[in-house]
């Protein structure tokens, strides 16, 4: 398998509008566009961008939501994921379940539109990774 680009970093937030407040205030920063829901995901999403990658807020869409813990924890929301892409999203799957990694879930589909899933921290040296498809344009 081969890793392709960080795509994005996750970053969990109680409030997009005060995480974008803060993104604007601190370096003049712009969402990429207005935040949306993704019900798959239990999110509200919105894009930040970098010249090289994006940071993505992500805040609860609603009370069952899979960051709602996460941000019991830490409740000025914080760093929660990192994205890579690879071109093809059965074939990670498959390779990285032969490796033993836990995958959390079946691949669905992502903030991007391209199907994505996550590899369960404790077979990521603790860190939540999101495998995700390369878009196509
Ligand atoms: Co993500």
């Amino acid at each position: 398998m081969k890793l392709g680009r960080l795509n994005h970093v996750g970053v969990a937030t109680p409030s997009i509008e005060k995480s974008l407040e803060l993104y604007r205030a601190m370096f003049g920063a712009e969402p990429h566009g207005a935040p949306f829901d993704l019900p798959a995901q239990g999110v509200r999403v919105c894009f930040v961008d970098t010249p090289n990658s994006q940071i993505e807020l992500i805040e609860p869409l609603g009370e069952s939501s899979p960051i709602v813990k996460f941000l019991d924890k830490n409740p000025l929301g914080g760093q929660h994921h990192v994205c890579f892409e690879v071109p093809d999203i059965h074939a990670a799957k498959a390779e990285l379940e032969a490796k033993g990694a836990r995958i959390l879930g079946e691949p669905r589909i992502g903030a991007h539109g391209t199907p994505v899933f996550f590899v369960h921290p404790k077979d990521m040296g603790g860190v939540l990774t999101e495998i995700m498809e390369t878009p196509r344009h």
